[in-house]
Protein backbone atom coordinates (compact mmCIF):
# COMPACT_ATOMS: atom_id res chain seq x y z
CA UNK A 1 0.00 0.00 0.00
CA UNK A 2 1.27 3.53 -0.91
CA UNK A 3 2.48 5.16 2.55
CA UNK A 4 0.23 8.45 3.30
CA UNK A 5 2.75 10.71 5.41
CA UNK A 6 0.63 13.85 7.18
CA UNK A 7 1.55 17.05 9.19
CA UNK A 8 -0.47 17.84 12.06
CA UNK A 9 1.12 21.72 12.08
CA UNK A 10 -1.91 21.56 15.20
CA UNK A 11 -1.67 25.53 17.11
CA UNK A 12 1.23 26.91 15.44
CA UNK A 13 2.08 29.10 12.35
CA UNK A 14 1.61 32.43 11.24
CA UNK A 15 1.33 33.75 7.21
CA UNK A 16 5.38 34.68 7.56
CA UNK A 17 6.25 30.98 9.17
CA UNK A 18 3.62 28.82 6.69
CA UNK A 19 5.36 30.36 3.49
CA UNK A 20 8.78 29.68 4.68
CA UNK A 21 7.98 26.03 5.53
CA UNK A 22 6.22 25.24 2.33
CA UNK A 23 8.47 26.76 0.17
CA UNK A 24 11.32 24.32 2.17
CA UNK A 25 8.71 21.74 1.32
CA UNK A 26 8.24 22.27 -2.21
CA UNK A 27 12.02 22.35 -2.70
CA UNK A 28 11.78 18.78 -1.46
CA UNK A 29 8.66 17.10 -3.29
CA UNK A 30 10.69 16.12 -6.39
CA UNK A 31 11.96 13.24 -4.49
CA UNK A 32 9.06 12.41 -2.45
CA UNK A 33 7.43 8.87 -3.64
CA UNK A 34 4.68 8.64 -0.93
CA UNK A 35 1.27 10.34 -0.30
CA UNK A 36 1.56 13.34 1.49
CA UNK A 37 -0.74 16.10 3.35
CA UNK A 38 -0.67 18.71 5.52
CA UNK A 39 -3.47 19.74 8.25
CA UNK A 40 -2.85 23.36 8.73
CA UNK A 41 -5.00 25.79 11.28
CA UNK A 42 -8.83 27.04 9.81
CA UNK A 43 -7.53 30.31 8.90
CA UNK A 44 -4.37 29.73 6.87
CA UNK A 45 -6.05 27.20 4.78
CA UNK A 46 -6.52 29.42 2.13
CA UNK A 47 -3.29 30.46 2.16
CA UNK A 48 -1.81 27.14 1.70
CA UNK A 49 -4.11 26.33 -0.72
CA UNK A 50 -2.43 28.81 -3.26
CA UNK A 51 0.97 27.96 -1.66
CA UNK A 52 0.39 24.13 -2.53
CA UNK A 53 -0.80 24.51 -5.80
CA UNK A 54 0.49 22.47 -9.18
CA UNK A 55 1.77 20.09 -6.27
CA UNK A 56 1.01 17.20 -5.33
CA UNK A 57 0.39 18.10 -1.44
CA UNK A 58 -2.83 17.76 -0.06
CA UNK A 59 -4.25 19.97 2.04
CA UNK A 60 -6.65 18.93 5.40
CA UNK A 61 -8.00 20.99 8.29
CA UNK A 62 -7.61 19.13 12.23
CA UNK A 63 -11.25 19.26 12.61
CA UNK A 64 -14.67 19.41 11.11
CA UNK A 65 -18.44 20.17 12.76
CA UNK A 66 -20.62 17.41 12.71
CA UNK A 67 -23.23 19.65 11.54
CA UNK A 68 -24.06 20.66 7.79
CA UNK A 69 -24.93 24.32 8.20
CA UNK A 70 -26.72 26.63 10.77
CA UNK A 71 -26.43 28.47 14.26
CA UNK A 72 -23.31 26.51 15.14
CA UNK A 73 -21.23 29.52 16.17
CA UNK A 74 -17.07 28.87 15.63
CA UNK A 75 -17.39 25.35 13.89
CA UNK A 76 -16.49 25.22 10.48
CA UNK A 77 -18.67 22.42 7.94
CA UNK A 78 -17.19 20.25 5.93
CA UNK A 79 -18.87 21.98 2.54
CA UNK A 80 -16.22 24.97 3.79
CA UNK A 81 -13.16 23.10 3.74
CA UNK A 82 -14.39 21.54 0.47
CA UNK A 83 -14.16 25.41 -0.80
CA UNK A 84 -10.61 25.72 0.09
CA UNK A 85 -9.25 22.48 -1.33
CA UNK A 86 -9.69 19.94 1.54
CA UNK A 87 -9.28 16.58 0.74
CA UNK A 88 -8.81 15.50 4.88
CA UNK A 89 -10.23 16.48 7.89
CA UNK A 90 -8.19 14.95 11.59
CA UNK A 91 -11.45 13.63 13.87
CA UNK A 92 -11.10 12.98 17.12
CA UNK A 93 -7.61 14.40 18.04
CA UNK A 94 -6.25 13.62 21.68
CA UNK A 95 -5.99 17.23 22.06
CA UNK A 96 -9.46 18.01 20.97
CA UNK A 97 -10.89 14.48 23.16
CA UNK A 98 -8.89 16.18 26.03
CA UNK A 99 -9.67 20.08 25.63
CA UNK A 100 -12.64 20.35 24.01
CA UNK A 101 -14.75 16.89 25.40
CA UNK A 102 -15.36 15.26 22.29
CA UNK A 103 -16.51 12.22 22.82
CA UNK A 104 -16.54 8.45 21.06
CA UNK A 105 -19.88 9.78 20.14
CA UNK A 106 -19.32 13.25 18.76
CA UNK A 107 -15.85 11.65 16.73
CA UNK A 108 -18.69 9.73 15.05
CA UNK A 109 -20.92 12.11 14.20
CA UNK A 110 -17.93 14.76 12.71
CA UNK A 111 -17.01 11.27 11.02
CA UNK A 112 -19.81 10.27 9.30
CA UNK A 113 -20.80 13.85 8.54
CA UNK A 114 -17.34 14.10 6.87
CA UNK A 115 -17.69 11.00 4.77
CA UNK A 116 -20.97 12.39 3.43
CA UNK A 117 -19.59 15.63 2.34
CA UNK A 118 -16.37 14.14 0.80
CA UNK A 119 -14.20 14.60 2.80
CA UNK A 120 -11.42 11.70 4.23
CA UNK A 121 -11.51 11.50 7.94
CA UNK A 122 -8.23 11.07 9.88
CA UNK A 123 -9.70 9.40 12.51
CA UNK A 124 -7.51 9.33 15.78
CA UNK A 125 -7.49 7.11 18.35
CA UNK A 126 -5.39 6.23 21.30
CA UNK A 127 -5.21 5.08 25.05
CA UNK A 128 -3.47 7.22 28.12
CA UNK A 129 -0.48 6.84 29.90
CA UNK A 130 -3.01 5.49 32.98
CA UNK A 131 -5.40 3.05 30.31
CA UNK A 132 -1.93 1.54 29.15
CA UNK A 133 -0.30 0.89 32.63
CA UNK A 134 -3.59 -0.75 33.23
CA UNK A 135 -3.17 -2.60 30.48
CA UNK A 136 -6.43 -1.25 29.10
CA UNK A 137 -4.88 -0.31 25.21
CA UNK A 138 -6.30 -3.06 23.29
CA UNK A 139 -9.97 -2.58 24.90
CA UNK A 140 -9.80 1.70 24.93
CA UNK A 141 -8.21 1.58 21.41
CA UNK A 142 -10.86 -1.34 20.49
CA UNK A 143 -13.65 0.66 21.41
CA UNK A 144 -12.87 4.38 19.90
CA UNK A 145 -12.84 2.40 16.77
CA UNK A 146 -15.94 0.61 17.46
CA UNK A 147 -17.72 3.71 17.93
CA UNK A 148 -16.96 4.96 14.50
CA UNK A 149 -17.66 1.51 12.40
CA UNK A 150 -20.78 1.14 14.52
CA UNK A 151 -22.29 4.82 12.31
CA UNK A 152 -21.01 3.87 8.96
CA UNK A 153 -21.70 1.72 6.05
CA UNK A 154 -19.51 -0.81 4.72
CA UNK A 155 -18.62 1.64 1.87
CA UNK A 156 -17.86 4.34 3.80
CA UNK A 157 -15.38 2.57 6.16
CA UNK A 158 -13.31 1.19 3.29
CA UNK A 159 -13.00 5.59 2.64
CA UNK A 160 -11.12 6.10 6.14
CA UNK A 161 -7.98 6.85 7.28
CA UNK A 162 -6.95 5.60 10.95
CA UNK A 163 -4.19 7.27 12.76
CA UNK A 164 -3.31 5.07 16.22
CA UNK A 165 -2.01 7.56 18.22
CA UNK A 166 -0.77 6.78 21.89
CA UNK A 167 -1.28 9.92 24.22
CA UNK A 168 1.54 9.63 26.13
CA UNK A 169 3.59 9.32 22.80
CA UNK A 170 2.38 13.09 21.37
CA UNK A 171 4.81 15.14 21.72
CA UNK A 172 7.02 13.63 24.63
CA UNK A 173 10.10 12.07 22.45
CA UNK A 174 8.44 8.89 23.58
CA UNK A 175 7.32 6.12 22.10
CA UNK A 176 6.30 2.90 21.90
CA UNK A 177 8.33 0.20 19.91
CA UNK A 178 7.44 -0.34 16.19
CA UNK A 179 6.40 -4.00 17.23
CA UNK A 180 4.04 -2.18 20.67
CA UNK A 181 2.61 0.04 17.76
CA UNK A 182 2.13 -3.12 15.09
CA UNK A 183 0.41 -5.07 17.71
CA UNK A 184 -2.37 -2.03 17.89
CA UNK A 185 -2.23 -1.65 14.48
CA UNK A 186 -2.93 -5.42 13.47
CA UNK A 187 -6.16 -4.92 16.00
CA UNK A 188 -7.36 -2.15 14.64
CA UNK A 189 -7.04 -3.91 10.90
CA UNK A 190 -8.70 -7.48 12.43
CA UNK A 191 -11.54 -5.04 13.56
CA UNK A 192 -11.51 -3.70 9.96
CA UNK A 193 -11.24 -7.01 8.11
CA UNK A 194 -14.02 -8.37 10.67
CA UNK A 195 -16.38 -5.46 9.42
CA UNK A 196 -15.86 -5.04 5.83
CA UNK A 197 -13.70 -7.90 4.89
CA UNK A 198 -10.76 -7.78 2.49
CA UNK A 199 -11.85 -3.78 1.86
CA UNK A 200 -10.19 -3.50 5.26
CA UNK A 201 -7.15 -4.25 4.06
CA UNK A 202 -7.43 -1.17 2.01
CA UNK A 203 -7.56 1.07 4.55
CA UNK A 204 -4.44 2.89 5.79
CA UNK A 205 -3.92 2.90 9.47
CA UNK A 206 -1.03 5.93 10.35
CA UNK A 207 0.98 5.80 13.31
CA UNK A 208 1.49 8.99 15.36
CA UNK A 209 3.13 10.09 18.75
CA UNK A 210 6.99 11.52 18.33
CA UNK A 211 7.75 10.39 15.17
CA UNK A 212 11.08 11.51 13.36
CA UNK A 213 13.62 11.21 10.59
CA UNK A 214 15.50 8.91 13.33
CA UNK A 215 13.06 6.37 14.36
CA UNK A 216 10.37 6.57 11.06
CA UNK A 217 11.86 3.73 9.21
CA UNK A 218 11.34 1.27 12.32
CA UNK A 219 7.81 2.23 12.37
CA UNK A 220 6.67 2.34 8.39
CA UNK A 221 8.25 -1.42 8.43
CA UNK A 222 5.98 -2.78 10.06
CA UNK A 223 3.31 -5.04 8.42
CA UNK A 224 0.28 -2.62 9.65
CA UNK A 225 1.51 1.00 9.66
CA UNK A 226 0.95 2.36 6.42
CA UNK A 227 2.33 6.00 6.92
CA UNK A 228 2.74 8.73 9.51
CA UNK A 229 0.76 11.65 11.42
CA UNK A 230 3.51 14.44 12.36
CA UNK A 231 3.08 17.01 14.64
CA UNK A 232 6.34 18.74 15.55
CA UNK A 233 8.91 16.99 13.17
CA UNK A 234 5.90 18.45 10.48
CA UNK A 235 7.10 21.93 11.79
CA UNK A 236 10.55 21.79 10.14
CA UNK A 237 10.90 20.83 6.09
CA UNK A 238 13.88 19.03 6.56
CA UNK A 239 12.32 16.70 8.94
CA UNK A 240 9.52 16.34 7.19
CA UNK A 241 10.82 15.41 3.73
CA UNK A 242 13.20 13.05 5.86
CA UNK A 243 10.62 11.18 6.89
CA UNK A 244 9.03 11.26 3.74
CA UNK A 245 11.54 10.09 2.06
CA UNK A 246 11.89 6.80 4.79
CA UNK A 247 8.17 6.30 3.33
CA UNK A 248 9.24 7.34 -0.55
CA UNK A 249 11.61 4.12 -0.11
CA UNK A 250 8.95 1.66 1.33
CA UNK A 251 6.24 2.59 -1.26
P1 LIG B 1 3.93 14.68 17.65
O1 LIG B 1 2.36 14.86 17.41
O2 LIG B 1 4.52 14.15 16.37
O3 LIG B 1 4.43 16.08 17.97
O4 LIG B 1 4.10 13.75 18.80
C1 LIG B 1 1.63 13.92 16.66
C2 LIG B 1 0.17 14.29 16.67
O5 LIG B 1 -0.32 14.74 17.70
O6 LIG B 1 -0.54 14.14 15.64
Amino acid sequence: MRKLIVGNWKMNGSLAVNAELLAGIRQGLHKVQCDLGVCVPFPYLAQCQILLEGTSVVLGAQDVSSHAVGAYTGQVSTRMLLDFGCRFAIVGHSERREFCGETDEVVADKVQRALAGGLTPIVCVGETLENKEDGRTQEIVGRQIDAVLRVLEDAEIAGLVVAYEPVWAIGTGKTPTPEMAQEVHAMIRTQLVGRIGDAGKGVRILYGGSMKPSNAAGFLDMTDIDGGLIGGAALKAADFLAIASVASARN
